[in-house]
């Protein structure tokens, strides 16, 4: 059910869960303020309790009241909020609810850039939203994307397509420099001219328990299995426009050349498989490193996992 800002506004300020448009992905949202709508946020995605929430701020300003600042922290939002940056610290009072850091000391921050959702956070104030999907799931990127998930009764607020189509990127700040905790929309090489260094990419190791608990589940897979090598036996190629498969049947990633034309319709092109009843799919991953293809290359290899 398509719903216009007043209503969103309405529907969250009476503690209800609300789909709202970011510039990464859409967002399943909930007022701070309703613990209860926040635990139904974890019962609609089938998110285990244990994964924190991101917290979403209309303005910067808004942080101070909620956590300690770390150095560098107004030059970080000067540069790259509103926008997909997200960034955990640690919380002062205990003015976020335990249910949404998942009982961390810690709280994730985001200031998103889409202007209806802008808009919407100033009429609400801080709102919970882990991304519109159903946990493990690709993430949603369209209206349509949100309703295969939920249905076409649950309230989202459309905002098209977001511009980005990744999570935003996720950081820390531990032992003395900024640590990229998730890899997203913002790539590392971006915070070198606000730093002085790229921030190292600190995943999930086996045994240990990851800066972003988010890191050690099953995430963004279609239903279809994907193959990381061309396989033989598989007739569908997830490729580049760029590149001949036959006689194999190629749905388009988009251009070599374009990597966040790629960015913006990797959930979808994912989705698709499933939509077109594909069971399995090889994907070309012969493409650059460095800048946002590190996090195309990421989303595709947790996406391959069994
Ligand atoms: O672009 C995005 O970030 C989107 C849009 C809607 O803003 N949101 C999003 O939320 O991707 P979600 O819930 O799908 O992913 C949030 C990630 C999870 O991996 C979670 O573990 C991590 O953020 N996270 C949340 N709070 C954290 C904390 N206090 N410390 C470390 N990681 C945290
Ligand atoms: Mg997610």
């Amino acid at each position: 059910m398509r719903i216009s800002l007043n209503e969103a506004v309405e529907f969250i300020k009476k503690g209800k869960v609300v789909a709202i448009p970011t510039e990464t992905v859409y967002g399943l949202a909930a007022s701070i303020q309703f613990e209860e709508a926040i635990e139904e946020i974890f019962l609609l995605k089938g998110r285990p309790n244990t994964n924190p929430l991101i917290v979403h701020l209309p303005y910067f300003q808004a942080l101070n009241e909620y956590c300690i600042i770390e150095p560098h922290l107004q030059k970080l939002a000067d540069a790259f909020w509103p926008g997909p940056l997200t960034i955990v610290l640690e919380a002062t009072l205990n003015k976020i609810p335990s249910i949404a850091r998942a009982g961390l000391s810690t709280v994730a921050f985001r200031v998103p850039a889409h202007p209806l959702t802008k808009q919407l956070l100033c009429e609400t104030g801080p709102l919970v939203a882990p991304s519109a999907n159903l946990s493990g799931r690709p993430s949603s990127t369209s209206v349509e994307h949100v309703e295969q998930d939920f249905g076409n009764h649950f309230p989202v607020l459309d905002g098209g397509i977001c511009q980005e189509g990744l999570e935003s990127t996720i950081i820390t700040y531990q032992e003395g420099q900024w640590k990229i905790i998730r890899k997203g929309a913002l790539s590392a090489e971006e915070f070198v001219k606000i730093l002085g260094y790229l921030p190292p990419f600190v995943g999930a190791k086996k045994g240990d328990t990851p800066l972003c608990p988010g890191q050690m589940f099953r995430h963004y897979a279609p239903k279809a299995k994907l193959h990381l090598q061309i396989q033989d036996s598989v007739p569908l190629v997830l490729g580049f426009i760029e590149r001949d498969y036959l006689p194999k049947k190629q749905i388009s990633l988009g251009s070599l050349s374009q990597p966040l034309g790629v960015a913006q319709n990797l959930y979808a092109i994912l989705r698709k498989i499933d939509e077109e009843g594909y069971t399995e799919a090889s994907v070309d991953m012969n493409f650059p490193i460095g800048g946002i293809w590190d996090t195309i290359r990421e989303r595709l290899e947790r996406a391959s996992l069994p």
